[in-house]
């Protein structure tokens, strides 16, 4: 993405899409179960689903990201908090996160996992990552129907141009992620394909 259309996903992310962090947020608090610690958010753009963990937990974190023009939006966008954050950006590529092993609670990431190659190497660095109880999740969409159906109408009457622009590389289909997964010797995983997207969870032991 090029400086104007970074600035155009970042008010796109924080005011149409918001309802979307929000609805994975609640999500991942139920499923993990991880309310406390670090979270590391992978691909984290302008930050937009940690800052919407930051508002219901008392996470610390890190966002990570290969683009330094998006980890500019998430520290704006973390000095915009309204509160003060335990927060750092750090620069990146999942396939060599440069982080001590066992050093993460929680890692989570939206929007990402399609643009990523060698998906085992990444898979395998989130896993060295996670502290054993640690929890992965991983994957994309826009929130339950009735949330992507509202998104999708505000989408339609706000950013017309916008919606328009179909901006996903082609994705992985479920087996490339089994078979990436299981090369990483992450067992057990779950590849969750549903209405409310494509996530990828397991636990680290
Ligand atoms: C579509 S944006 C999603 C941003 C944000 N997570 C969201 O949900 O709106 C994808 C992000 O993944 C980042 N990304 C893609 N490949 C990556 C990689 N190999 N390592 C780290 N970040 C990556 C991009 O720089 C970009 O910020």
């Amino acid at each position: 993405m090029n400086v104007s259309e970074v600035t155009t996903y970042n008010s796109i992310a924080l005011g149409v899409n918001a309802s979307i962090y929000a609805y994975y947020a609640n999500r991942i608090v139920a499923a993990t179960g991880i309310t406390t610690g670090n979270c590391l958010d992978v691909g984290c753009g302008g930050g937009y689903l940690g800052l919407a963990l930051a508002r219901i937990t008392t996470l610390e974190f890190i966002f990570f990201d290969q683009s330094p023009e998006m980890l500019q939006c998430a520290e704006e966008n973390i000095a915009n908090f309204g509160r003060r954050l335990h927060a750092r950006t750090l620069h990146g590529r999942v396939q060599a996160i440069p982080l001590d092993d066992a050093s993460v609670d929680l890692v989570v990431s939206r929007g990402s996992v399609p643009f990523w190659d060698d998906l085992a190497t990444a898979f395998g660095e989130i896993h060295r990552v996670l502290r054993p109880g640690g929890c992965a999740y991983i994957g994309g969409g826009l929130g339950d129907p009735r949330t992507r159906a509202e998104v999708e109408e505000r989408m339609r009457r706000q950013h017309p141009e916008w919606q328009n622009k179909d901006r996903r590389p082609p994705r992985h289909d479920n087996q490339h992620y089994i078979e990436a997964l299981t090369a990483a010797a992450i067992d057990p995983f779950a590849v969750n394909r549903s209405d409310e997207g494509l996530w990828i969870t397991f636990r680290k032991s």
